[in-house]
């Protein structure tokens, strides 16, 4: 559906993964709810969630368990509060989705749970086998048409910045790829839910719309963000040529598979006593530390000692996606490597989804409550969605006011000549110097590099970006038709990718320690002074709190 110039509504959710689509169904329920997604509606890192939502529902399992193995994995920095909110509603919020028609897999009448890394009981549930996101987003989708007609969907909707109105966030101001046209959109309460950051790096098992979008749009408004250089390499991503990083679940492992290095060995029981179930940041590293011991580019996940019928039934997604690359998971082993995957920091929340500036909130990825310290536990992304979506919605019903009624004209950003060739010189230097392993003379030289990039950005006319952005905005979409000029959404990526890749370079050069998925080969230990958040805002200043 297109937008018109100037659309209103009672609030506002920018991506409709599971975090935006349960808060829409939250505030569905009350007010008039625009969900804009910047693809198809169906295109969010929750619908590729493969292994599944963590939940202490199974009869050997406890919500204090949940607990102790997200705080373990989470290396002494996560939020407690946060924790216990998330581990203690989730069972809830799980019943829920059932009662609302979600179909997770069963034994006989109880639902399976399976293991994953660093979780002291089996306590995944996951639907269709390895389709866990899709069928969440599916009951989500069904429940929002249920509530009626408050909640309109638009999709190729890519949001251009947010409309501040004094100190309060009260839109935003969107290119509608169908019209080709800017539109802003004035509401009372403003959601992000944009997902994760992934395309920052050359290597990632993210669907293509994760460019940090919503990190880099809350930063140009002024928002603070914190932990941003926490960023999670899953360990086991397709290393194929000419294939996409295409994730394969820590619930193979979970089920039995095994981590082999050049020379065919077992390596992981030499790294952590939880060999291939170690936390996924000490899997990642293992992995890059045998691929440099070796020389080779990938290690094998092997899974030719499983049934091959238990394998097609159990992972039909992965099987078939294997097999479109001509290897059968029964018989051959699988090459691959650590691939970006998940940003534990994000946009600074309470645990309301209220950020540092009136009338905006942030739920799921693109927010950091702190639920996940520096390091995610497997499987509990779908959870934060679900339980941060909906108390950002409640949020947001009790706190917004009527929406502004006057509203700037939206202009349109500068675009980049060749944003294409600047994201990929982006992604390549992220990898290198930001990526696993990283030192202070890298960051430092991916920080000088970013700053002149963003004094005349790649690809993109200076001054379009940071703090003067708005000063120099002209209007060009109006005009430009299909095939003339770069492509304008990933003029609008580049431009957030870019934002986003300063803030993790610069917090990650602030930390001068290693913890969890964030490692200095300069400073290769944990130190207490640093068992504090980091903070990011205006000027890209850091401080520790
Ligand atoms: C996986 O299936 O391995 C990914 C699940 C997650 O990232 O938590």
């Amino acid at each position: 559906m297109a937008l018109s110039p100037v659309t209103t509504a009672d609030f506002l959710v920018i991506g409709c993964g599971v975090a935006g689509l349960r808060a829409a169904v939250e505030l569905g329920s009350v007010g008039r709810v625009t969900v804009l997604a910047k693809d198809r509606l169906s295109e969010s890192a929750s619908e590729y969630a493969q292994g599944g939502v963590a939940v202490a529902l199974s009869d050997e399992d406890q919500v204090g368990l949940h607990r102790d193995d997200t705080l373990r994995a989470g290396d002494e920095l996560c939020s407690k509060q946060a924790v216990d909110v998330l581990v203690g509603e989730g069972p809830r919020y799980i019943q829920e989705l059932i009662q609302w028609g979600t179909q997770f897999d069963r034994a006989g009448s109880k639902l399976a749970f399976t293991r994953e890394g660093a979780h002291s009981r089996s306590r995944v549930l996951h639907a269709q086998g390895d389709s866990t996101g899709r069928e969440i987003t599916r009951a989500l989708f069904a429940r929002a048409a249920a509530v009626g007609e408050h909640i309109v969907f638009h999709s190729f909707a890519s949001t251009v910045d947010l409309v501040v109105d004094g100190d309060r966030v009260c839109g935003a101001v969107v290119y509608d790829e169908q019209e080709q046209a800017l539109k802003s959109i004035l509401a009372g309460g403003v959601l992000l839910a944009t997902g994760g950051l992934g395309h920052v790096y050359a290597d990632s098992t993210n669907p293509e719309v994760a460019t940090g979008d919503g990190a880099a749009i809350a930063y140009r408004a002024g928002a603070q963000l914190s932990d941003m250089e926490f960023v999670q390499f899953h360990p086991t991503a397709l290393y194929l040529k000419g294939a996409p990083r295409f994730l394969l679940s820590e619930a193979l492992r979970g089920e039995g598979a095994v981590l082999r290095n050049a020379d065919m060995a077992r390596f992981m029981s030499h790294y952590h006593s939880q060999a291939e179930l170690a936390p996924r940041d000490i899997v990642s590293r293992a992995i890059v530390s045998e691929m440099q011991r070796t020389g080779a580019e990938f290690v094998f996940l092997d899974l030719t000692h499983l049934d091959a019928e238990f394998l097609q039934k159990r992972f039909p997604r992965i099987y078939n996606t294997c097999l479109q690359y001509n290897i059968d998971l029964a018989t051959e082993m699988v090459p691959v490597r650590p691939a970006a995957h998940y940003a534990m920091g994000g946009v600074a929340t309470d645990l309301e989804g209220r950020t540092s500036l009136a009338g905006l909130y942030a739920a799921g990825e693109v927010a950091c409550t702190g639920v996940h310290g520096a390091n995610r536990l497997a499987s509990n992304s779908l959870l934060e969605g679900l339980v941060f979506g909906a108390r950002a919605g409640k949020a947001m019903l009790a706190e917004s006011p009527p929406r502004p009624r006057a509203c700037p004209e939206p202009r349109m950003p500068v675009c980049a000549p060749d944003p294409e060739g600047g994201c990929r010189q982006l992604r390549q230097l992220m990898s290198k110097h930001a990526g696993i392993i990283r030192s202070g003379k890298q960051l430092r030289e991916l920080a000088e590099q970013l700053a002149r990039w963003s004094a005349e950005p790649l690809g993109m006319a200076a001054g379009a970006h940071g703090a003067g952005a708005q000063k120099c905005l002209v209007h060009k979409a109006a005009g430009q038709r299909a095939g003339e000029g770069p492509p304008i959404r990933q003029a609008f990526e580049f431009r957030n990718m870019l934002i986003v890749s300063e803030l993790i370079a610069q917090s990650a050069a602030a930390r001068e320690e290693s913890r969890g998925a964030h490692y200095r080969s300069d400073f290769p230990f944990k130190v207490d002074r640093f068992q504090k958040h980091s903070y990011i805002g205006p000027g890209m200043k850091v401080s520790f709190r």
